[in-house]
């Protein structure tokens, strides 16, 4: 993506987290610009990042080979009917739910549309981003919207955009499961006797600990757990409650309802 001009719609924490990510990752802010409607905070990424901004919308889309629409679901409707967009330019979107063929119809058809849909660790350079591309995509184009979303973490690419809600279910929604375990875990801490703030420090860095094991070793979670699972020991009595209590079961339930619900939601925000 050397010479794209990439542009992004809507200068909130996402775009931010991007544009942050792409600079460190060593584009040129020369090529980064941004749009939105408040002035001062146009000015903060002037100032933080060295990039043109823009109050209006089509002068972005004038001047960029690529564009980001980083604003929420609620208002991508009325912004993508607004621009005049040029069949040339890739148009990737990062707003929850809206189906890439709505987006495709309110630029006007026959645009080059990736899909995509990150979760809130992006924010900390740690994301997990699913992609989809439509017919209309090139793979160089492909390549660009892989190379922005992997400024603030992973990318994995669906051939079906209707994975894109199990993406949602897993990694968009995910992070709140893992504060849920993280919650629960500072909870009982304090009922066996500990303060609440050394349960707290306890169960975060437990959580980070167990997460970088899992990512630098070659053991799949299964294995790392059975080799902290002596027989006889105490994590044995844990795992035996959790699956007594059906924690497997419950996982697979919470997120087929969380996987309905980003269906419904699409249908909703994509009419
Ligand atoms: N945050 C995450 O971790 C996360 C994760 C997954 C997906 N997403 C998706 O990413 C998108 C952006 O999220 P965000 O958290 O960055 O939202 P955000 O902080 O609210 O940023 C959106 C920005 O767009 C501006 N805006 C509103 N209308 C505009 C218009 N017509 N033209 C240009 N800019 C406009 C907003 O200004 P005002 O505030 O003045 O309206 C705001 O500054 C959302 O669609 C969200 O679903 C975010």
């Amino acid at each position: 993506m050397n010479n794209q001009r990439i542009g992004f719609i809507g200068a909130g924490n996402m775009a931010r987290s991007l544009i942050g990510g792409l600079i460190s990752s060593g584009v040129k802010s020369d090529r980064l610009f941004v749009t939105d409607p408040n002035e001062d905070i146009r000015k903060s990424f002037t100032k933080d990042f060295s990039i043109k901004t823009f109050a209006d919308n089509q002068e972005l889309v004038e001047q960029c080979d690529v564009i980001v629409f980083a604003i929420k679901p609620q208002v991508l409707k009325m912004v993508a009917t607004e621009i005049n967009a040029k069949n040339s330019a890739l148009y990737l979107t990062i707003a929850a739910g809206i189906p890439s063929e709505s987006l495709n119809n309110w630029l006007g058809s026959n645009k080059a549309v990736v899909r995509s849909m990150p979760n809130t660790p992006s924010l900390v350079l740690s994301g997990a981003s699913g992609l989809y591309a439509n017919s209309q995509v090139s793979e160089e184009q492909k390549e660009i919207a892989e190379s922005i979303l992997r400024a603030v973490g992973i990318t994995v690419w669906v051939d079906d955009e209707a994975q894109l809600d199990a993406v949602t279910a897993l990694s968009g929604s995910g992070p709140a499961y893992f504060f849920m375990v993280m919650e629960a875990m500072e909870k009982a801490g304090i009922e066996l006797g500990l303060s609440a703030e050394t349960s707290r420090l306890l169960a975060i860095q437990t959580g980070f600990g167990a997460t970088k094991l899992a990512l630098e070793m070659d053991d799949a979670p299964e294995e790392l757990r059975k080799k902290v699972t002596s027989p006889g020991g105490t994590t044995e009595q844990a795992i035996k409650t959790f699956e007594e209590k059906g924690l497997v079961e419950i996982f697979s339930l919470a997120m087929k309802a969380a996987r309905d619900r980003a269906e419904e939601l699409a249908k909703e925000l994509g009419k």
